[in-house]
């Protein structure tokens, strides 16, 4: 199974992240590895092994369910479709820290159902000056999509408040994959009529220093 993205794919995303802080790839994602991630998140789904998504983390953490609400559960790592979709990913960092010099490191990654009525509100990714997230990808993992379904990625540029109109609105397309940087980029989740399959991911940078070593993981 051939899963590298070509040269001309990482070229256009390392593109768009440097001039305007977003890229929108279409069925970039391999369609098996696409179906087998569709295929485990459904599974572990339907063994309610998703706890209610929370809003930041440790002593920030909490379940509000008025800025989020998702059925979130975190890669271990444990089946070869995310070992399959490591390997992928680690593909596109080499190719990003090549084009960009981001020094991308590890990458977290979480499975994300957004069940009829789910939406996400608003934010940015990365906790403010904490560098701890670099660069955003979200990926698309339902059987099909379109518009009546709801679920648009509204994504704004750099610096735009709330009351400016969205860049773009996304429509979550099997495969699709939305390239983010965490803490400028601010995006909203509109409300889904449909459940909404997907997965996000984070590059962190490696923030060892003399008196730190950063775990891989
Ligand atoms: C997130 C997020 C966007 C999407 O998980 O932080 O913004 O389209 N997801 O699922
Ligand atoms: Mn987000």
């Amino acid at each position: 199974m051939c899963l590298a993205p070509g040269h001309n794919r990482l070229g256009a995303i390392a593109d768009d992240l440097a001039a305007k802080g977003w890229s929108w790839q279409p069925g970039l994602l391999p369609d098996q590895l696409t179906q087998a991630l569709r295929e485990e998140l459904v599974a572990r789904d339907a063994d309610a092994a998703l706890a209610a998504a929370g809003v930041g983390r440790e002593t920030a953490y909490q379940v509000d369910k008025k800025i989020r609400r998702t059925r979130i559960t975190w890669f271990d790592g444990t089946t070869s479709p995310q070992q399959d979709f490591q390997a992928w990913t680690e593909t596109l960092r080499h190719g990003l820290n090549r084009e960009l010099m981001l020094g991308l490191f590890e990458m977290e990654v979480c499975f994300a159902v957004y069940p009829p009525g789910g939406f996400y509100d608003r934010h940015l990714d990365s906790f403010a000056g904490a560098r701890n997230r670099v660069v955003s990808l979200v990926a698309y993992l339902n059987e099909d999509w379109d518009e009546t379904r709801g679920g648009a990625l509204a994504v704004w540029g750099e610096g735009a408040g709330p009351d400016d109109l969205p860049a773009a609105r996304i429509i979550p397309e099997p495969g699709g994959v939305m390239f983010m940087l965490s803490e400028a980029i601010p995006h909203e989740v509109e409300v889904t009529h449909e459940t909404r399959y997907g997965l996000a991911g984070w590059w962190r940078v490696n923030q060892s220093g003399v008196d730190r070593i950063d775990p891989l993981s």
